[in-house]
Formats: structure tokens, sequence, C-alpha cells
């Protein structure tokens, strides 16, 4: 550069420094572009929008008011009916009066009440193990657990049609992630297998999957995981207060419950409220409070939330006859779906779940339309949330749908599956 000529004074440089028009942002929606054109065409044809629909007025565990219109509630997951029972609602409003809306704080500040201990203190007693541990919400507690257990060096290997908390969980830690074959006993051990010798091993599985209704072999899948040194995590999400002698599970069902060393659980289906938890007998279990942030860095359920779930935690202790009921409404509707031709999730009723095989979207819209215009309210569930691409309606039963309200329910099937014309 010449003496005496700034940068500034040299054209070519002041050219250059000139401030340029801004580069044209990268719309970062357009990764929905193919999801919002897929809603924007099944709109167009007329039909409801299937995720967007209000509950009025909510009336009872299996009766709410949509569209102006009542409708019966088989999509819910309130397996046990807990949500209006007399005792749950009237320990929610006495903790609103005594502790006020909200604790505005985290477990391990000012957010742990008497209540929440009592929660703990109900699930340890529901359970029958040494330690339990609430968390806001059941999504929270696999990614807490998931992700504080296996870390660095450590290998998590599940079921690849676990739920997405379970995947989150896996997504958020630093384990390596083996997932194996839905169900698939031998597929699992294979990997198990081939994990480096010396490396913690974490199986994942759950009791029921919650798509197709379908249990898994646990027994078996925990023995091979005990086999090959690996730690079981089981999630009883949608079995918790229904299956098993007292409603713990499908590892309790199956006689494995003493050897899975995690249960994950949620309050939002048989309990009736919201708020999740992992129970356990590892002795060194009490650390997690500290170290597991989902637990640590969020603030802790309402204190009336903890009173319900603490009051129906108790009763599901006391459901065999609820349960039984369950199962009867459960094989009924099974049955009833079979005889007049729809395709399920289940050769037989595995669950309270009963999932309907829809043929594509289009029909799967159109179906859980004219379902609700009939007034009866089920899921409607679709890729990426299903397996194998499918639609799904999937029905949940709850423990207080009459024999009458599930004979009502198999006619709307039959009417509604015979105008869209799937049976
Ligand atoms: C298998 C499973 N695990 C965890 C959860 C999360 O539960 P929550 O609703 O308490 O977040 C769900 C909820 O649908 C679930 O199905």
């Amino acid at each position: 550069m010449s003496e005496g000529i700034s940068q500034a004074d040299r054209p070519d440089v002041a050219e250059s420094t000139k401030p340029g028009p801004a580069p044209a942002a990268t719309d970062l929606f357009s990764k929905f572009d193919p999801l919002i054109e897929q809603r924007r065409a099944l709109l167009a044809g007329g039909v409801e929008d299937p995720f967007s629909l209000v509950m009025e007025r909510v009336l009872s565990p299996t009766v709410a008011i949509c569209n102006g219109r009542e409708t019966i509630l088989l999509g819910t997951y309130n397996y046990m009916g807990m949500t209006f029972d007399p005792d749950v609602i009237a320990a929610g409003k006495q903790a609103l009066d005594d502790y006020g809306a909200g604790t505005t704080g985290s477990r391990v500040l000012n957010g742990t009440y008497a209540g929440h201990r009592a929660v703990e203190e109900a699930l340890k007693d529901f359970y029958a193990m040494d330690h339990a541990m609430v968390f806001s919400t059941g999504y929270q507690a696999n990614l807490g657990i998931i992700c504080t257990i296996a870390g660095k060096g450590d290998y998590i290997v599940l079921d690849i049609d676990s739920h997405a908390s379970i995947w989150d969980g896996c997504k958020m830690g630093d384990a390596e992630v083996v997932p194996f074959k839905h169900n698939d006993i031998e597929a699992m051990e294979k990997r198990l297998k081939r994990i480096p010798a010396g490396a913690g091993k974490l199986v994942v599985l759950e009791g029921v999957y919650s798509m197709l209704g379908d249990i898994a072999p646990l027994k078996e899948m925990v023995r091979v995981a005990k086999e090959n040194g690996a730690m079981v995590l089981v999630d009883e999400a949608h079995s918790m207060g229904f299956i098993g002698p007292n409603g713990r599970g499908v590892a309790e069902d199956q006689g494995c419950l003493d050897d899975v060393d995690f249960v994950i659980g949620t309050f939002s289906k048989s309990v009736g409220t919201v708020g999740g938890f992992c129970v356990s007998n590892h002795p060194k279990f009490e650390i997690m409070r500290l170290v597991c942030r989902p637990y640590v860095f969020t603030a802790s359920l309402p204190p009336s939330v903890v009173a319900t779930a603490a009051v129906s935690i108790r009763k599901l202790m006391h459901g065999a006859a609820k349960r039984a009921h369950l199962w009867e409404n459960s094989r009924t509707l099974h049955q009833g779906l079979r005889d007049q031709g729809f395709t399920l999730g289940t050769d037989t009723p595995q669950s309270a779940i009963i999932a309907v095989i829809m043929p594509d979207l289009e029909r799967g819209a159109a179906m859980w339309e004219a379902l609700l215009h009939e007034g009866l309210y089920v899921n409607l569930a679709r890729p990426p949330a299903t397996p194998a691409g499918m639609t799904l309606l999937r029905c949940s039963l709850c423990a207080e749908h009459s024999p009458a309200q599930v004979q009502t329910v198999l006619g709307m099937f039959e009417r509604a599956g015979k105008a869209v014309g799937i049976i």
C-alpha cells in the first residue's frame, strides 16, 4: 500500500467494505413444508381437523361435550377412570386451600412440599419398592433417568418402537444407542452380545406399546438382559393401575418385576392427573435427585396435583374389581370390532388399548370424523408416531365404561365403517 493513502480513500477497498444487501434468511420452517401440504390437502377435502378438537365440557371419565354434542370418550388413556373420583377431587381442592396453586420452585430448592413426599410414599407402597422419585411429567421421567444413568461409554439397547420420550432421553445423553426390532428377543440378545466387555448396558423396554396395544415378552427379555450384564428400565405408562394382580404392570404380571432396575410411569393415564415417576430398589438411587437435570431444573408439580395423585394411587391398590371390569370391556370391544371385519393391532386383547388399522390417512381421517359425528371420540394416530407407516384409530377403554356404552360404541363403529367403506 502506498504511503499517505488510507485504506478508506482507496476506491477498491472502500467499495468492498460497503455493507451489501443482507443475504436472504433461510426459512427454518421450510422443513415442515411437506407436513403443511399434507395437512392442507386433508382439510381441503372438508374433513374436520382431527388434531384440534376442543373438549368444551367434560362430564365424567367417559363423556364430554365436543362441538356442542355429548360424546363418548374412547381415546383418553383414563384407564381407571380416576379423574372424577370424589376422594381424588376432594384431596385436590383441600391442597389448593392449604398450599396454594403452585410451588414456584424446583424439587431441590423450595419445591418439595409435604404432598410431594406423600405421593412418593404412596408409590413406594404401591410398587413395594425402596425408592420413588416424582417428576413433572412422564416424558421428563424418561428423559431424566435415561440420559443420567447411561453416560459416555455406556450402551442403551432399546426396542425400535419405543415412545418418543425414551428416544429423546437417549438423544439427550452421551451413551451409544442400539435399537432392535420390536419385541424381538433374539435381535436384542445379538446386540447385547456385540457390546464391548466391561461397558455399561441399559436395556429399555415398555410393558404395553401404546400404538398397537401389544405387550412385551418381558419375562424372557429381562432374563436375557440380566444374563448379558445389563440393567433394565421398563416404562409401564400404559399398564400401571390395570395390568398385574396389584396393577403394577406387565413386569408384575409376568413375574419379573424383582429383576427390573427402574420402572418408569406416569400420572397422566390410570392415575388420572399429571406427573411422572421412577421407582427403584437400587441402593444408590437417591443420588438421582442431585444429578438428574430434568428433575432439578424445572418447577415441581402443583400441590393439588400431587394430592390427587397420592389419593388415586392408594385407591388403585384396591382396584381389583375395576381391573376385572376393564378387562371385560377390552375383550368385548376387541371381539366386537373383529366380528365387524375391522383389522386390529393385536390378535387378542392384550391391554386396554385396541388399535384399529386404517387403509390410509385419508380414510383414517374420514372414519375419525364419521365416529365423531356419531358421538364417539377416538385418537387418530399416523406416522411418524406409528410403526410401519400405519394410520390407526386408537381406542383406549376405561373401567368406567358401562357394558351398554361398549355396545353403543360397537354400533357407532359399524355404521361409520360402512359409511366410509372400510368394512
Ligand atoms: C410409553 C409412554 N411413556 C411416557 C409417556 C409420557 O407421559 P406423560 O404424559 O406423563 O408425559 C407416555 C405418554 O403418552 C407414554 O405413552
